[in-house]
């Protein structure tokens, strides 16, 4: 397994399938892209089937134990069964998903040999879910979370970003876990890179103080130091980036874009080419020159300075690559 300078071995790769998608949260970060993007308009060509094999055939002789499939909305994906057929042996395959296009496919992802998915959904509520998502499949979403249940892809964890629209929301969503088998909570803390109205974050801290108020057990996850609480028999997990001193402490993913760049921290861009074109060999030298250069984004690279505002340390500004702006 590779580990980088601080300590943190990598266990895991987060691979974004695609940048379009069929909804237009208003929060969107596009995976650290930017929300920048027209919501159909894919940015650069996406790595093929082949393409995303090859790259996780690589790193699974690494030690790389899972793969997480994200977007966009990757079911947008015709070939996404296909590919998670080919996943390699030895490692667990999970989705993250808006959870339309569930009703129809949790089967047959189920039998291609996914694990499990998680689902945004953020809040019970169609309006609110119109307003958030500029879609009306509120009650699709509920539908392909119920498929996703009874094909068995638990547990099926919901994601919910809370800020300013959602936290009315929050108490719903703790008791329909709490009252619904196979389903987790996750809340999510507003990620203020990147996206247009960072004002909308809310302080993370007062939904940690409401649950341990409320939970009879709280739990660590060692990815990332999260909090788990246990709440009238539902399990609700804070994921918590930015207040977190021990979440980027605790990463151990390595991602990799649409158009085949790896990065190694959601919030930087490291400045690589795209592995579509590359040997084995390539993407294995990628990969380690990815793992050497990563750095704990909240609390090493940005520190906060005395005004509490967060700052970039310029000891660890991304480094220039030789194969900078080619691909
Ligand atoms: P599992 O618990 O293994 O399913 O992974 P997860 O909770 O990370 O999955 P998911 O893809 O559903 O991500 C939920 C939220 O966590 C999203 O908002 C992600 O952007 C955020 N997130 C996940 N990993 C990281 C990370 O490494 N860094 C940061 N800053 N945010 C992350
Ligand atoms: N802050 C926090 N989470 C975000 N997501 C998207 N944009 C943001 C943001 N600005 C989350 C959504 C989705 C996951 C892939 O990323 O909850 O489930
Ligand atoms: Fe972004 Fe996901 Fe919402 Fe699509 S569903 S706009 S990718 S957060």
């Amino acid at each position: 397994m590779l580990e980088d300078d601080f300590g943190r071995e990598v266990t895991d790769v987060r691979v974004s399938l695609t940048d379009r998608c069929n909804f237009d949260c208003v929060y969107c970060h596009n995976e650290g892209l930017g929300d920048t993007r027209g919501p159909m308009d894919p940015q650069g060509e996406e790595m093929s089937a082949d393409e995303v094999i090859r790259f996780l055939e690589v790193v699974r002789e690494y030690g790389v134990e899972k793969v997480k499939f994200t977007g966009g909305e990757p079911m947008l994906r015709e070939d996404l069964e296909e590919i998670i057929r080919r996943v390699p042996d030895g490692m667990e395959a999970s989705l993250t998903t808006n959870g339309s296009f569930l009703p129809d496919r949790a089967a047959d992802l189920k039998a291609a040999g996914l694990e499990r998915v998680n689902v945004s959904q953020d809040a019970l509520d169609a309006e609110a879910f119109k307003e958030i998502t500029k879609s009306g499949a509120y009650e699709r979403v509920l539908e392909g979370v119920r498929a996703a249940v009874e094909a068995g892809l638990t547990p099926v964890k919901l994601n919910m970003v809370v800020f300013e629209q959602t936290a009315p929301h929050v108490e719903d969503m703790v008791d329909f876990v709490a009252e619904n088998d196979g389903l987790r909570l996750q809340l999510i803390e507003f990620m203020p890179e990147l996206v247009q109205n960072p004002e909308w974050a809310i302080d993370i801290d007062r939904v940690h103080d409401w649950l341990e108020e409320r939970a009879d057990r709280v739990e660590t996850r060692e990815m990332h130091h999260r909090n788990r609480y246990f709440v009238n028999g539902g399990m609700v997990e804070i994921v918590d980036p930015v207040e977190n001193r021990e979440f980027c402490e605790n990463c151990h993913r390595v991602r990799v874009t649409p158009d085949g760049r790896l990065k190694g921290c959601l919030n930087r861009t490291d400045d690589l080419r795209s592995m579509g074109e590359m040997t084995r060999e390539e993407i294995a030298a990628t990969f380690e020159a990815t793992v050497k250069n990563r750095v704990p984004y909240y609390g090493a690279y940005m520190v906060q300075n005395e005004d509490g505002e967060w700052v970039e340390n310029e000891a660890y500004a991304v480094p220039e690559s030789e194969d900078a702006g080619s691909a």
